[in-house]
């Protein structure tokens, strides 16, 4: 054949493809979600999460110091609750777990950054991640709340706070309370647009948080829409967001691609629960190599245009990378 353009030139040895690659993970896109639990000298596997732990405080720091080693440069922290009530009153308790979690770190990993999920489902007993009253989750009652929990991790010393709950104005509103304390050098990580999806299963099971009764369609968005999204980002990059998230984010690629070309501020994506067991099942039944779909599953996020991943295989793509 007489061919002028002849595509496989570039793809003839690994050097010539490294050499055109437009999208690699490094070790410093990745953010580790770890989940805290009370106690002392305890690594509590989670049965919905294979290779995941709830992690006692002084277990956590350790494990903190040997991820710093390995160069991941962030954590965020869920805390297992098993003190819940209405009104979510541990969620913004100074000794409260999360905070003295964050205290931990940062004093024996100062440099790590220690980021902290702001939302109420871990600390109440009806599983929502707001005030509910008479079934409905009230919204400007349950920002008040986070705004405390908020103040309370920045107190403790965390990098940034991460709202994953998804009421209106909660940006805007932790915002001006950190700023009003002093802390106007904590970050805002937004989970900006964050769909009411299936896949976060297995993280309900590792805290214990699923609703009680109901979902969570009155403020997590609807899985059939794109546009929306844009509206959502906007509004909290408008409030003060930092850093906004898309999640999940496997299901969502074209979301992630829409916020990339229409927004200039760093986006994250949140690999969850659920795209994290697919994988671990699939592997485990040899139908998928875990190694290898683990790489080509964070490529398509980066490539996709996430400047960072939250995901449950920070530490083992870590350790392969190194
Ligand atoms: C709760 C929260 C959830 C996740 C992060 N924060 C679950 C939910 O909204 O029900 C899911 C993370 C994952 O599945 O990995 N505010």
């Amino acid at each position: 054949m007489d061919l002028t353009k002849r595509p496989r030139r570039l793809r003839r040895s690994e050097a010539v493809r490294s050499l055109v690659r437009e999208t690699s993970v490094r070790v410093d896109d990745l953010i580790y979600p770890m989940f805290v639990t009370e106690g002392e000298k305890t690594r509590e596997p989670i049965d919905s999460m294979p290779g995941q732990y709830r992690f006692t405080v002084d277990e956590l720091v350790a494990e903190c110091q040997e991820l710093w080693d390995l160069g991941i440069p962030a954590v965020n922290l869920f805390g297992y609750s098993t003190e819940k009530d209405d009104m979510a009153t541990k969620a913004y308790d100074p000794e409260g777990l999360i905070q003295r979690a964050v205290r931990g770190i940062k004093a024996q990993v100062p440099e790590l950054c220690v980021q902290t999920d702001i939302a109420l489902d871990p600390y109440t007993n009806h599983g929502h991640d707001g005030l509910v009253v008479d079934d409905e989750i009230i919204n400007d009652e349950t920002v008040e709340v986070l705004c405390k929990m908020a103040l309370s991790h920045a107190e403790a010393g965390v990098d940034w706070v991460a709202p994953s709950d998804m009421m209106d104005g909660r940006v805007g509103g932790i915002r001006q309370a950190l700023d009003a304390e002093g802390h106007a050098n904590v970050g805002i990580l937004a989970y900006s647009a964050k769909y009411a999806s299936c896949f976060y299963g297995p993280f309900r099971g590792a805290l214990e948080s699923a609703p009680k009764k109901g979902d969570k369609k009155t403020y997590q968005m609807d899985p059939a829409n794109g546009r929306e999204a844009l509206v959502e980002i906007a509004l909290d990059i408008e409030q003060g967001a930092d850093v906004v998230m898309i999640k999940p984010a496997l299901a969502y690629l074209d979301v992630i691609a829409a916020a990339r070309a229409a927004f200039d501020v760093p986006i994250a994506a949140y690999n969850v629960s659920g795209e994290f067991g697919m994988i671990t099942a699939a592997a485990e039944r040899g139908w998928v190599d875990r190694e290898k779909a683990i790489m080509e599953t964070l490529t398509s996020i980066k490539r996709a245009g996430a400047d960072m991943i939250l995901t449950y295989f920070a530490k083992e793509v870590a350790l392969m990378l190194k």
